[in-house]
């Protein structure tokens, strides 16, 4: 097998989504967020995350900020906020989301050993434009595929398509990385050479496929689409 493209997810793979939460917790006037921002962010995630999945199951497709203000509301409910200047700056952080410390140096290696490099995200494009030029990093990428060329949420393989019609490339070709492990083991089944990006150290997802290869973070991805 021999890669000739590196596929990043965007949500958590690239970009930290706790990095809103966080970052409104830190400001002025912000205080009650000091103790509630971790499950905050743990919950819109999560409620995010169900929304596409659910959408996708019953075809009732949204671009992802809706899923994203859907997810926000409902965690917001769940901890007894109702402060619509706190939703808004949330939703604005959401477009700024800070980027692991590691990718842009990871992406320029995987450039300068020749891959061609992308996202493949759930995200629109507008919130992956924003996303991408607030961590400075989109002279990096090739490519950014965003579901809403196919009107529905991953795990749905007509996203997974995206990639070889937009390179030309088999499954087998590409490295598919995704810190999400419901996205890995999709793209696993779909055919993609596989990483699992398992920053929290969780249990692997009781799903058909296995990725096949499993990293603490992004630092090694170069040298191992180097030897794939
Ligand atoms: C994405 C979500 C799954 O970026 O994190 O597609």
């Amino acid at each position: 097998m021999t890669i000739t493209t590196c596929v990043f997810d965007a949500y958590g793979t690239l970009f930290d989504v706790a990095g809103a939460a966080r970052q409104a917790a830190k400001e002025p006037g912000q205080e009650v967020l000091a103790d509630l921002w971790p499950r905050l962010a743990e919950d819109w995630r999560r409620k995010q995350l169900e929304y596409t999945w659910l959408r996708a199951v019953t075809g009732d497709h949204c671009d992802f900020r809706r899923v994203t203000e859907d997810g926000l509301d409902w965690a917001m409910e769940a901890a007894g906020l109702d402060d619509p200047a706190l939703r808004s700056r949330l939703m604005a952080l959401y477009d700024e989301l800070p980027a692991y410390a590691e990718v842009p140096q990871m992406l320029a290696r995987l450039k300068a050993q020749g891959f061609a490099t992308a996202i493949l995200s759930n995200g629109s494009p507008a919130m992956l434009a924003s996303a991408i030029a607030s961590a400075g990093i989109g002279t990096q990428l090739d490519a950014v595929l965003s579901v809403e060329d196919v009107g529905i949420f991953k795990p749905s393989a007509k996203v997974y398509q995206l990639v070889g019609s937009r390179f030309g490339t088999r499954p087998d070709q590409v490295l598919f990385v995704s810190s999400n492990g419901w996205d890995v083991c999709s793209g696993a089944a779909f055919g993609f050479a596989t990483a699992w990006v398992n920053r929290a150290g969780l249990p692997m997802d009781r799903l058909p496929a296995q990725p096949g290869h499993v990293l603490p973070d992004l630092t090694e991805i170069p040298q191992l689409a180097g030897r794939l």
